[in-house]
């Protein structure tokens, strides 16, 4: 059979991939992100100590917006376009194509993760897997910011792109706390032109 987690990476790189121009153009700048999001994301990563990973950087923007900020970043994505796109636009950052469910990290290594709306093609069965690669890399007091699509129930729907998934922030949180995280801050937003929006900010337990 199949390994179902290569099966998704390869159809959600073959989907951005083939509009990764327009995605760009879109959203491959800050400024097209809520102002909230800004400093929430600033806020966070002024808790960090240590490199902080992009995971699922797209084209680049929040890893930019990361560094501005002060920690050493990274990105990673599975989309060779975005890496392609990222690397011009912000020479002096360090972006690689790759997944995130296997990095090339060593454990307790970060200082935290950045995982904005990179795990919304992840499946309940399959989004412990990612996490878990999270929980491995982050150090123990460490720092996890996920963005998501909010909801009332675990669903999918017809994301622009590809199929997605939303996330009632209990049951999302649920899945960090398993992974061997706590949850440390959730926020939601709605508004009119975007999708309900969820938030969280965890931080890595010392033992698993
Ligand atoms: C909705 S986009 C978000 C991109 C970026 N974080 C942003 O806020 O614009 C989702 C991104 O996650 C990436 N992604 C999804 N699954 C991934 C995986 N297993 N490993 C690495 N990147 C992944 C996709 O390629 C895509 O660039």
């Amino acid at each position: 059979m199949e390994n179902t987690s290569t099966h998704r990476d390869d159809i959600v790189r073959e989907s951005y991939s083939a509009r990764s121009q327009e995605y760009a153009d879109l959203f491959g700048s800050v400024t097209s992100t809520h102002p909230t999001d800004r400093a929430l994301v600033s806020s966070w990563a002024a808790t960090l100590t240590g490199p902080v990973l992009d995971a699922g950087c797209g084209p680049g923007q929040w890893t930019d917006f990361l560094a501005a900020c002060g920690p050493a970043v990274s990105g990673i994505d599975l989309v060779p376009e975005f890496v392609d796109r990222a690397r011009t636009q912000f020479p002096d950052l360090t972006f690689e194509v790759g997944g995130f469910e296997a990095l090339d990290a060593a454990t307790e290594s970060l200082g935290g993760v950045l995982s904005w709306y990179s795990l919304i093609h992840h499946s309940p069965q399959d989004i412990q897997t990612p996490l878990a690669e999270f929980a491995r890399v982050i150090r123990p007091g460490g720092g996890l910011l996920v963005g998501f699509f909010e909801g009332a129930t675990v669903g999918t729907f017809d994301h622009a792109v590809t199929t997605a998934y939303r996330w009632p922030v209990a049951e999302l949180g649920q899945k960090l706390i398993t992974a061997g995280f706590e949850v440390i801050e959730t926020h939601t937003r709605t508004g009119r032109g975007y999708r309900p929006h969820g938030a969280i900010t965890a931080r890595r337990q010392s033992s698993r």
